[in-house]
Order: structure tokens, then C-alpha cells, then sequence
């Protein structure tokens, strides 16, 4: 990691505040930002996170959903454990069918959301690095549709760019209402946008 950026990070408000209330990564303000405003996960919820690791959406998932409720992570690299008997992970890539199958088996329930923080190794390059993420964000949505219960939430990052519009259209087929947000725990020169749909559709 560059020097200047792991300085930059150092000052940066919200990665001392996760350090301070320890939680894995700064990204977990940006899902309690987004479910404060939008009320999307609620208790007892059933959950699945991709791109989980290190795990701090999975801490902010579980802190909402409760006792009751369940939260399934899923990355490329194995996610360290947690004491909560209600968080289960795999190891595994989003883009292959076993995942899916994995996915699918550990489920108590059809999901009532998903949530996607999934992200490719950025390149530096701006239209390498947006196509890739719009790729993920479209495999991720195709994993909702296979897992959501009907009226269930998908909450997925983006970056900006020429390909987004076509994807929220795809996300506004199958949910009733569709929000574009950006949270301010989202570093203001990032291009990293969140789409968020409400309520699937029945039949999607
Ligand atoms: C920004 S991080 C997620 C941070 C997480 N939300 C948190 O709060 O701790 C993005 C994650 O996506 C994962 N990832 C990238 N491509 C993936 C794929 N094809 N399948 C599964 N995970 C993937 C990366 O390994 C990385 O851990």
C-alpha cells in the first residue's frame, strides 16, 4: 500500500471511529447511513452479504437483524470468525454457480436482502475499473433474483460511469422502487455510488 494512502487513511474520520467501536472496516457507516435513511434490513431479518471480508458489513447487518435474525457472508477470502452463533460465511466467488448452490443450501429461508460490497482489484484504470464493477454488480442482482423472497431488498455498490444507467433499469424491472445514494462515509472524490431496490417484484 502507497505510503500517502495509508496516512490519508490514518486522519480519515470514519476509519478511527471503526477503530475506536470496533468494527473491521470503516464501510460499516455506509450501510448503517443507507438503512438509517431507507429502513431496508430490519429485525430478524435474513441477510446475505457479498464481498463480506474482512467482515464489517456483516458486524452492522448482524447488530441490526438481531438475535432473531441471520446473516450469510460470502467472499473470495475467508472471513474471520465471530462469536455470534447467527452469522455463517463461505468462501467462495460470487460469479461461480456452486457459490450459488452454497448459498442456497445454508439459507434457513428465502432471503428478506441482500447486500453487495463486492469489489474487483482496482486498476487504476477508470473504464476497466466501472465495467468490472457494473460485471459484479450484475452477477450480484442475478443472485438476489434467485434468492430473494418476494417484496425482499437488494442494496449494491457501483461506480459511476457510461454503464450505469442500463444497470439501474435492469434493478428497476424487478424492484418496485429504485434509489441511487451515496453515503457520506463515502469519500467524496470516490465515484462509488449505491443502488438500492425495494420491494421485488412478484414473479421477477
Ligand atoms: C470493499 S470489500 C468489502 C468490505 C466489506 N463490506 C466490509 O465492510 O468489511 C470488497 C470485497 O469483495 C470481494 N470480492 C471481489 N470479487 C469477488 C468475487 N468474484 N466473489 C466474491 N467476493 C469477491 C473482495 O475479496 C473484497 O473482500
Amino acid at each position: 500500500m502507497p505510503k500517502a494512502w495509508i496516512q490519508e487513511r490514518k486522519k480519515d474520520y470514519y476509519y478511527k471511529k471503526a477503530k475506536e467501536e470496533k468494527y473491521r472496516s470503516r464501510a460499516v457507516y455506509k450501510l448503517f447511513q443507507a438503512v438509517k435513511k431507507y429502513k431496508f434490513i430490519g429485525k430478524g431479518d435474513t441477510v446475505v452479504d457479498l464481498g463480506a471480508a474482512p467482515g464489517g458489513w456483516i458486524q452492522a447487518a448482524s447488530k441490526i437483524v438481531g438475535k432473531e435474525g441471520f446473516v450469510l457472508g460470502v467472499d473470495l477470502k475467508p472471513i474471520d470468525t465471530f462469536s455470534r452463533d447467527n452469522i455463517h460465511t463461505i468462501v467462495g466467488n460470487i460469479n461461480d454457480e456452486e457459490t450459488l448452490e452454497q448459498i442456497l443450501k445454508i439459507l434457513p429461508e428465502k432471503a428478506d436482502v441482500v447486500i453487495s460490497d463486492v469489489s474487483p482489484n482496482i486498476s487504476g484504470i477508470w473504464e476497466v475499473d466501472h465495467a468490472r464493477q457494473i460485471d459484479l454488480a450484475e452477477r450480484s442482482l442475478e443472485i438476489a433474483l434467485d434468492i430473494l423472497r418476494p417484496s425482499g431488498n437488494f442494496f449494491v455498490k457501483v461506480f459511476q460511469g457510461d454503464m450505469l444507467n442500463d444497470f439501474v433499469e435492469k434493478v428497476e424491472k424487478h424492484f418496485r422502487i429504485v434509489k441511487i445514494f451515496k453515503p457520506k462515509a463515502s469519500r467524496a472524490k470516490s465515484s462509488e455510488m449505491f443502488v438500492l431496490g425495494l420491494f421485488l417484484k412478484q414473479g421477477s
